[in-house]
This record gives structure tokens, C-alpha cells and sequence, in this order.
């Protein structure tokens, strides 16, 4: 299972917080972008985005917390990301924003809130790289892990070995060493943490106890 840390929420500024997780055992750098819209606060502009990621060495993981992702995807990918991730919830046309992102060579990732089925994932099964479960309501770092969410990552477990499909299962939110276990066994392939991990000095010592 890999970790993705992310640096939403730190004891540390941002720029500091980058850098520990750059040069951490994570396996990416988890990017929480949000809008002020799709969610409450909004905490970027993607000028300020672009400067803080661009000498970062691990791959970057993008969940875009807005209604429009189209609108930023150009910007992103001069980061070259690993996966831009958007939510089924926003106000996209899902299937041109899945094509957009594969264009610039970049993988796709749908993320669904707490209270969305996965049945509404159906018609992108094929077509995208990671499904990004929430186990939180987006929107702030640091609230507690929803253990119904277990169920659906079940499920498209299931899926995944019944129908054949390719996709990386991803969990975030609320993450620490408990949730970490339940996740694995439940057939999660990514993790994201964030406060778990920054809220501490020693990165690594909190990646290690959601690895075990
Ligand atoms: C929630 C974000 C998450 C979350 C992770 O809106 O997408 O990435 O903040 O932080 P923790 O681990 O503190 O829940
Ligand atoms: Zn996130």
C-alpha cells in the first residue's frame, strides 16, 4: 500500500512541510486544492501552487476540491504530475475532463464524498486510473475517519477482481495507524494522510506505523 502525504494541515508552513514530505519515505506528495465554492475555504491560487511544486522531486497526487476543474488542468500539468484527481460531485462534464487530463499524458483519478455511491462511478470504470474514496467530507484537515467507507472500497475491490478493471483504490482522510490496517485489508492500494503525518516532527516514524 503506498502513503501519499498530504500538506494541508502541518505544525510547520507550507514550504517547510513540502520539503519534510519531499524528502520523506512518502511515496507522493498528496495536493489538497480547494475552491471556496465546492467546499467552504479556499487555500490557493494556482500561480502560488505552481512556484511551491516546482523543484519537488516525489510524485505529486492532485485532488482538485472545485467546481471547475477544466479550468486548471492546463497550469497542472507543467508540474507533471502522477495523478489529477476531480470529484464526480463538481460541475464538469466528467468524460471531456477525464479526456482533457489524459492529453497532457497524466493519469485520472474521480473522487466521490461520503454520501455518493459508487454506482455513479459506473460509466468511467474503464476510462480512469484511481477512484479516490473519502472518508472525511472534504473541505479541512483533521476530522475523524468514517468507518462506513470501508464498504465501498469493498466493493470496487470486488470489481476490480470480478470485472477485470484497472483502476487504483485511494483512501483519504483521517488516516492513522488504526484506519491505515482497516484499509489494506479492505483493499486499498493508496493512502492519503495528512495531519497524522505533519502535525508531528518525525515524517517518518508516522509513515512507517501506516505502512506496518
Ligand atoms: C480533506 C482532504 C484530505 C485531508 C487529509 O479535504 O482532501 O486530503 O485533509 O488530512 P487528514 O489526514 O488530516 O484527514
Ligand atoms: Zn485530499
Amino acid at each position: 500500500m503506498k502513503i501519499s502525504v498530504s500538506y494541508l494541515s502541518s505544525i510547520f508552513d507550507k514550504k517547510s512541510t513540502i520539503r519534510l514530505i519531499d524528502n520523506s519515505n512518502a511515496d507522493m506528495i498528496h495536493v489538497d486544492l480547494m475552491d471556496g465554492m465546492f467546499v467552504p475555504k479556499r487555500n490557493f491560487y494556482i500561480e502560488e501552487t505552481l512556484e511551491d511544486l516546482k523543484d519537488t522531486k516525489k510524485p505529486l497526487d492532485i485532488h482538485l476540491m472545485v467546481y471547475e476543474p477544466e479550468k486548471y488542468i492546463k497550469d497542472l500539468s507543467t508540474l507533471k504530475p502522477e495523478y489529477i484527481t476531480f470529484h464526480l460531485e463538481s460541475k464538469t462534464d466528467i468524460k471531456e475532463t477525464i479526456k482533457l487530463i489524459k492529453s497532457y499524458g497524466i493519469k485520472v483519478g474521480i473522487s466521490i464524498k461520503p454520501n455518493t455511491d459508487i454506482s455513479y462511478l459506473e460509466p468511467y470504470y474503464n476510462d480512469i486510473d484511481l477512484i479516490l474514496v473519502m472518508s472525511v467530507e472534504p473541505g479541512a484537515g483533521g476530522q475523524r475517519f468514517i468507518f462506513d467507507m470501508l464498504e465501498k472500497v469493498e466493493d470496487l475491490n470486488d470489481l476490480k477482481y470480478n470485472k477485470g478493471y484497472k483502476f487504483m483504490i485511494s483512501v483519504d482522510g483521517g488516516l492513522n495507524e488504526y484506519s491505515a490496517i482497516k484499509c489494506r485489508d479492505s483493499g486499498a492500494n493508496i493512502i492519503v494522510s495528512g495531519s497524522y503525518v505533519c502535525r508531528h516532527e518525525n515524517y517518518n516514524e508516522r509513515i512507517n506505523l501506516l505502512r506496518k
